[in-house]
């Protein structure tokens, strides 16, 4: 006889599990393979209990049903994303935006006579890497050369967006932040930082789902976008989605940064890899 203990944990069945990881990945293109099936059991688990539902099935239900299914949909995938981020994540990359992209595209704008400058961070989680190009731009002077610079942030969860609107850190956030950067850029009061409004006015933010061709659809004319950290939940297939809506946001001859472990190699040929200060960047041709 089977027997339930008085703490005893619903269990996710294969024939649920695949319901529900079909309906995660028909909404964001985020994969879950059945050899992960105990990690969304596991983080599910918790907001069974917050509904007090009592079966996995009974949660389907509700993620398909209930009128408050899209607010449920947005709790889930904060519970199954990491919204793990830092200030100069991956400064080789950086290094490489600051020195070989904008140099280049700065030529261009000159050439062409062009003074606006759009930059999109297109998964961007608290705001950490918003700010950080927000603080390269201006420590480089581009919105006192009469640049109109604007940084797109966007996300697919409500929550980080307001995190990232807020622009309070923690000085773990900033680990890997220049002291100098510190002092210039924020605020500094008791434990926490806060982003200065210099940074915050170059900074607009959206939700957007980067699955979703008419969310991103309304992107347009972006000469640099960040996505990093964010193709890696996503199979083969949905890659190949993400990268042509981003491809479609950007101007021709633009520029694509992916995650440092992440590669668009075998998953499209739109975009041309470029060594740019010994790091790969992607650019539309
Ligand atoms: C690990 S963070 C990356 C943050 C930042 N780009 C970085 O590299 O530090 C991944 C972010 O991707 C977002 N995300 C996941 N699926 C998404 C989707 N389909 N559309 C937009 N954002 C998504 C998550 O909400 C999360 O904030």
């Amino acid at each position: 006889m089977l027997t339930l203990g008085l703490n005893s944990k619903p269990k996710l069945s294969n024939e649920t599990f695949t319901l529900i990881s079909g309906l995660i990945y028909s909404r964001c293109g985020i994969f879950f393979a059945l050899s992960k099936k105990y990690l969304l059991e596991a983080r599910l688990q918790k907001r069974l209990e917050v509904l007090s539902l009592k079966t996995f099935g009974d949660y389907y239900y509700y993620l398909t049903y209930d009128a408050e299914r899209e607010k449920e949909m947005a709790r889930l995938l904060n519970t199954i994303v990491t919204n793990e981020t830092s200030f100069f994540r991956d400064l080789m990359q950086l290094d490489a935006f600051r020195r070989g992209v904008m140099q280049r595209l700065m030529n261009d704008k000159e050439k062409s006579g062009s003074r606006n400058l759009r930059l999109w961070s297109a998964a961007c989680s608290t705001g950490e890497e918003p700010y950080t190009l927000a603080m390269m731009l201006l420590e480089d002077g581009v919105p006192s050369r009469g640049y109109g610079a604007e940084i797109l942030a966007s996300d697919i969860s409500d929550n980080v967006l307001r995190s990232a609107q807020a622009g309070v850190y923690d000085k773990y956030s900033l680990r890997n932040t220049p002291e100098a950067y510190i002092a210039k850029y924020f605020q500094n009061s008791a434990e926490t930082y806060a982003v200065n409004k210099k940074v915050r006015e170059l900074v607009r933010y959206r939700k957007i789902n980067l699955y979703n061709a008419p969310e991103t659809a309304t992107v347009k004319s972006v000469d640099v976008i960040f996505c990093r950290n964010v193709l890696i939940y996503f199979d083969d297939a949905s890659k190949k989605k993400v990268l042509a809506h981003l491809y479609d946001s950007l101007n021709k001859g633009g520029y694509l940064f992916v995650g440092f472990s992440e590669s668009l190699h075998d998953v499209t040929r739109l975009f041309k890899p470029l060594s740019i200060e010994r790091t790969v960047v992607y650019q539309k041709v």
